[in-house]
């Protein structure tokens, strides 16, 4: 099968609230794909639409081949899925847990030993299986998580922002364990996001998703080089001139694009060497004084900003983000 994952015009409404927003793209097999987005933005709706856990208002989904509406069950056999909070029991043993999970998921019983070892090694967790889970990291609590989700090796693993709240050491580390059982199961991940360097490290293709609606599908290398070769952020006194300044540096040939944010433009350059120069001129034409002026590669925050006119904010609450939402909604109607 080429496609482990395909949506047609998927919606989710609660309410007046589209969670989902017409979405249509497609996870090819073995690849691991991410949504990019910050809270709010529809990602494990999405998720949970794909997992048969809520039904669409509309479009179509279909994981494996398989329909999730009409053929959940079918779907439901194939897939593994770890959301986001831990769903182990703290009082039961690593084991133990993973024996609840095994029956749950209706392994034969002459397997469940089996599969049990074989995941407690992946996860490198064997030596602490008989400990009570009260006494495990945070780390390790996701990394049992996720053993559990491949128990009865699945086709398609969803995991729904698999290091949300985790420091960035242990971060890394459940990124090896990811990129490790990709290939021991030569199986596809669907997986959500809000980390920039999350996406960039683990998945082949990113779809930025943002009010409900993908902005762009891309590699993040191609998302990158898209982006022109270098970053340059510009910080300049307040001034009458500002339009013009901006319109003017519009102009520069080699300049791809300019955003602002933040009081700050940042300006997407092919040929930096040539653009730096002739910003001096036009600020020295229009008597506006540059603060300061920063050179960079270009990484996903920016490529995130220049779909999205906004950064990912990982403090960003529900309630501005609702704000935000009813006032896209009024600008789209
Ligand atoms: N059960 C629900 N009832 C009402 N609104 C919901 C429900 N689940 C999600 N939403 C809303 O749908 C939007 C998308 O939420 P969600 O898919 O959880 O986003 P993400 O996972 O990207 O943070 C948000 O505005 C959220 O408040
Ligand atoms: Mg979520």
């Amino acid at each position: 099968m080429l496609n482990s994952i395909e949506t047609k015009s998927l919606s989710k409404s609660f309410g007046d609230v589209t969670a989902v927003d017409d979405i249509s793209f497609a996870v090819k097999s073995g690849e691991i794909f991410g949504f990019l987005g910050p809270n709010g933005a529809g990602k494990s709706t999405t998720m949970m639409i794909l997992t048969t856990l809520l039904k669409p208002t509309s479009g179509h989904a279909f994981v494996s081949g398989y329909d999730v509406v009409t053929q959940a069950k079918q779907v439901r056999q194939n897939i593994g899925y770890v959301q986001q909070e831990t769903t182990v029991d703290e009082y039961l043993t690593g084991r133990e847990n993973l024996l609840l999970q095994a029956r749950l998921n209706h392994i034969s019983k002459d397997q469940i030993n089996k599969r049990i070892d074989e995941v407690l090694d992946l996860i490198e967790l064997s030596d602490k299986q008989n400990d009570s889970v009260v006494t495990y990291s945070g780390g390790m609590r996701k990394r049992l998580d996720i053993a559990g989700g491949l128990l009865h090796h699945p086709k398609v693993l969803f995991l729904d922002e698999p290091t949300v709240g985790l420091d960035i050491q242990t971060r890394r580390k459940i990124w090896e364990y990811i990129k490790k059982i990709h290939i021991e199961f030569e199986m596809s991940i669907f997986l959500t996001t809000h980390y920039m360097e999350e996406a960039d490290q683990l998945c082949d293709r990113i779809g930025i998703i943002d009010y409900g609606k993908i902005q762009v599908i891309d590699t993040p290398q191609n998302m990158k080089s898209a982006m022109g070769n270098e970053v340059i952020t510009l910080s300049i006194q307040n001034s009458n001139s500002h339009g013009s300044f901006v319109s003017e540096l519009n102009k520069i040939e080699t300049i791809n694009k300019i955003n602002e944010d933040n009081g700050k433009l940042i300006l997407f350059a092919s040929k930096v060497t040539e653009a730096i120069p002739k910003i001096f001129k036009i600020s020295s034409n229009l008597d506006i004084k540059i603060n300061s002026i920063s050179l960079k590669q270009p990484t996903l925050d920016d490529v995130f900003i220049s779909y999205t006119g906004h950064e990912i904010r990982d403090d960003d609450s529900v309630f501005n983000r609702k704000r935000e939402h009813a006032k896209m909604k009024r600008l789209r109607a």
